[in-house]
């Protein structure tokens, strides 16, 4: 009998020290050290798993972006790791972002956006254990010290409407804008086993243009807007859709990109899509359709945006009309027409609400 007890308790203790060892591995790696609450400056970043490089030039942003230049964003490879097998952040994810001036804009390749030099660090953590009051417990830092050649050794992390409300916002997944890094897009959940780049499926939009349709809009469907291009231009000048029921009452400055951000916008929406909107359906119906107007700085009407769905199946957008133009006398110019254009599609999947993004029921 005591015989068969220790042995249960040993079987009992390897399980409980293996689940432990599994449970907290991964979580006890770190690849960062703070001092107190002071990060100290990561090393060996540019070893690490490399996501990609936005790049905001000042040239397409009035000549003053917030951040004129490439930002390449590096991951831990642990964290890596583990969100290609959970497609979530673990404790202690780790994401780098280094600045680099935007250098010559010419080169024997063409004219473009060429690399200078490093001129800044920034990072970001999750973790629940050292910040656990930080909404999703991601803390930022940075490094870089503007006017110097030297960076920061250590640095005390922001506070939170400095830079966590923005990520919480707008990226798509758990702060991390994920939307602008293919390669974790790739990686996300696809299996521990799986190495993305070896496999040979590329997304659609590595192939086609961003503001190109990549799927047919179905002919002859009989719905409330036109969507052949002369006759939708001549609807949305008619301003017929103001006869919609559900619509802002009066125009308000976007969040979103259309125009610029903060230019005025208002919303209309038809019975089929604020119907399935007030019932909170997962995809909504065939003919749920949405107009937006833009206003440019003066008030002045200045284009439209529309969502037309032409079936009842969401299909990753593809289900989707989409619709931009940016004058109100030339139909021709156009943002986007068609279905299934991925830079809109990119954009509107966040939030799970079959691409729609405007706040809903509409705030007075
Ligand atoms: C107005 C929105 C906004 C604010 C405010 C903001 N960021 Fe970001 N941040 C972005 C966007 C968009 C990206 C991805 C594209 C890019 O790098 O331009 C990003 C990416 C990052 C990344 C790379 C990892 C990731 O989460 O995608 C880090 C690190 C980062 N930001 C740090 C900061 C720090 C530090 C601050 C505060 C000083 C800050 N951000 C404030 C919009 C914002
Ligand atoms: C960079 C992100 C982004 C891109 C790209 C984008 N949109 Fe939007 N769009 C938004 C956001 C955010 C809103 C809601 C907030 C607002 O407009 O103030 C919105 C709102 C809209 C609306 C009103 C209905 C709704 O979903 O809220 C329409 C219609 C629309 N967009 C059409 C388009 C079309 C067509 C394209 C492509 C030509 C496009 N959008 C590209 C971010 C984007």
């Amino acid at each position: 009998m005591k015989k068969v007890s220790i042995l249960v308790v040993a079987v009992l203790l390897g399980i409980i020290t293996s689940c432990s060892e599994a449970a907290s591995s991964d979580d006890e790696v770190r690849y960062f050290t703070m001092d107190g609450d002071k990060l100290q400056r990561p090393t060996d970043y540019r070893k690490w798993v490399y996501v990609g490089t936005p790049t905001t030039p000042n040239d397409m942003n009035n000549g003053k972006a917030a951040f004129p230049e490439f930002h390449n964003v590096y991951i831990d490879p642990t964290s890596y790791k583990h969100w290609k097998a959970t497609g979530e952040w673990r404790e202690g994810t780790i994401l780098i972002k280094e600045l680099v001036s935007v250098g010559t804009k010419a080169a024997v390749s063409g004219n473009g956006y060429f690399m200078g030099d490093f001129i800044g660090l920034e990072a970001t953590i999750k973790s629940k254990k050292l910040f656990p009051n930080e909404p999703g417990n991601w803390s930022y830092f940075s490094f870089t010290n503007p006017g110097s050649k030297e960076l920061k050794n250590t640095a005390t992390a922001f506070n939170t409407n400095q830079c966590n409300s923005c990520h919480e916002g707008n990226a798509q997944d758990d702060f991390v804008f994920t939307q602008h890094y293919p390669v974790l897009r790739a990686a996300k959940g696809a299996g521990e086993g799986i190495t993305p780049e070896n496999t040979s499926s590329r997304p659609k939009t590595m192939i086609i243009g961003e503001w190109e349709p990549s799927a047919p809009t179905p002919e002859n469907l009989d719905l409330e807007i036109p969507l052949e291009k002369e006759a939708l231009f001549a609807y949305l000048k008619s301003g017929a859709y103001k006869e919609f029921k559900t619509q802002e009452k009066e125009k308000h400055p976007s969040t979103g990109p259309h125009t610029q951000v903060g230019l005025p916008v208002r919303v209309f929406m038809n019975d089929g899509i604020a119907n399935s909107l007030a019932s909170n359906r997962d995809e909504h119906p065939m003919g749920a359709s949405i107009v937006k107007e833009m206003f440019n700085k003066n008030g002045e009407l200045s284009g439209w945006a529309v969502m037309v769905k032409t079936q009842d199946g969401s299909d990753n957008g593809l289900g989707w009309f989409w619709y931009e133009v940016t004058s109100t006398e030339d139909s021709g110019a156009l943002a986007a027409m068609g279905n299934g254009v991925n830079g809109c599609i990119s954009c509107h999947q966040i939030g799970n609400r079959d691409m729609v993004r405007t706040s809903f029921p509409f705030q007075d």
